[in-house]
């Protein structure tokens, strides 16, 4: 931790926690998940909640969410607007839904299915000119951090989106910091690794917006759990979590929540 100027920069900031229930999930397990949601979250001053679902839980999600105090997104997006695009979801879609956040960019996107930098870039100025708030997933996998390359990754993902929306589109953002080897392996960066890459992220957007940067919610994701969470939050430069497999069970996502409401 570094002086209490920081914390108070911190405290001013909007913090996120999201759930990612990646390809999870079925009407009657939703239905008891978002439940027990709604009983164990509510507003609380500067923290959003939010969950990422699959495609065809929105029309659920939205029924079941309207008027909680839990916001609701999908985990991509189309780069295109409307057109032959099979098997594809624009942006306009999700906001049909009321949808507020949509992740891009997420590890598995870029792996699987071969989601380039230059794609990423423009799924995130889609999903801003739909009126989403895109959570750009950003990260480094084990062998590039194992040769020292992990700021290097980062900034070139983070300049695809620079180069292409301007530092100004980060207004209407958050960025998620996912080393691609802690996501589902039950190994977390330690808050010392996490804060040392959120630090170098807002680095590299003050050096085009200062302030901007300093108000930039940033959220690690990588094996958050209730047992962890607090520690993370708590790094001058983390403001919340992305969270996968412990945002499938309500009292851990709660319990996530709490630290970071507490943070
Ligand atoms: P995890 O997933 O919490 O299960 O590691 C995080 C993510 O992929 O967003």
């Amino acid at each position: 931790m570094r002086g209490s100027n920081y914390l108070e920069i911190k405290a001013m900031r909007s913090r996120l926690v999201a759930g990612n229930w990646k390809m999870h999930g079925s009407l009657a397990a939703n239905r008891r998940l978002l439940d027990g949601l709604k009983l164990g979250l509510q507003a609380t001053d500067g923290v959003q909640y939010s969950v990422c679902v699959p495609y065809p839980y929105l029309a659920q999600v939205e029924a079941e969410l309207k008027g909680s105090d839990i916001a609701w997104g999908a985990q991509s997006v189309s780069e295109w607007p409307q057109g032959a695009y099979t098997g594809e979801v624009s942006g306009a879609m999700l906001r049909d839904f009321g949808c507020r956040h949509v992740l891009v960019g997420h590890s598995e996107r870029r792996a699987l299915y071969g989601e380039t930098d230059k794609q990423v870039a423009a799924k995130f100025q889609a999903a801003q000119g739909a009126g989403l708030i895109p959570i750009l997933c950003v990260g480094e996998s084990l062998q590039e951090r194992e040769s020292a390359v992990t700021e290097i990754v980062v900034g070139r993902q983070l300049a695809a989106v620079l180069d292409s929306s301007g530092v100004g589109s980060l207004a209407n953002a958050v960025i998620a910091y996912e080393p691609v080897w802690a996501i589902g392996t039950g190994r977390t960066a330690t808050p010392q690794q996490a804060q040392a890459v959120h630090a170098f992220i807002r680095g590299v957007v003050a050096r085009q917006d200062a302030k901007l940067a300093a108000g930039l919610t940033i959220v690690y994701g990588g094996s958050v759990k209730a047992a962890n969470a607090k520690e993370l939050f708590a790094m001058a430069d983390i403001d919340g979590g992305l969270i996968g497999g412990a945002a499938l069970v309500a009292e851990e996502f709660i319990a996530i929540c709490a630290a970071a409401a507490k943070a």
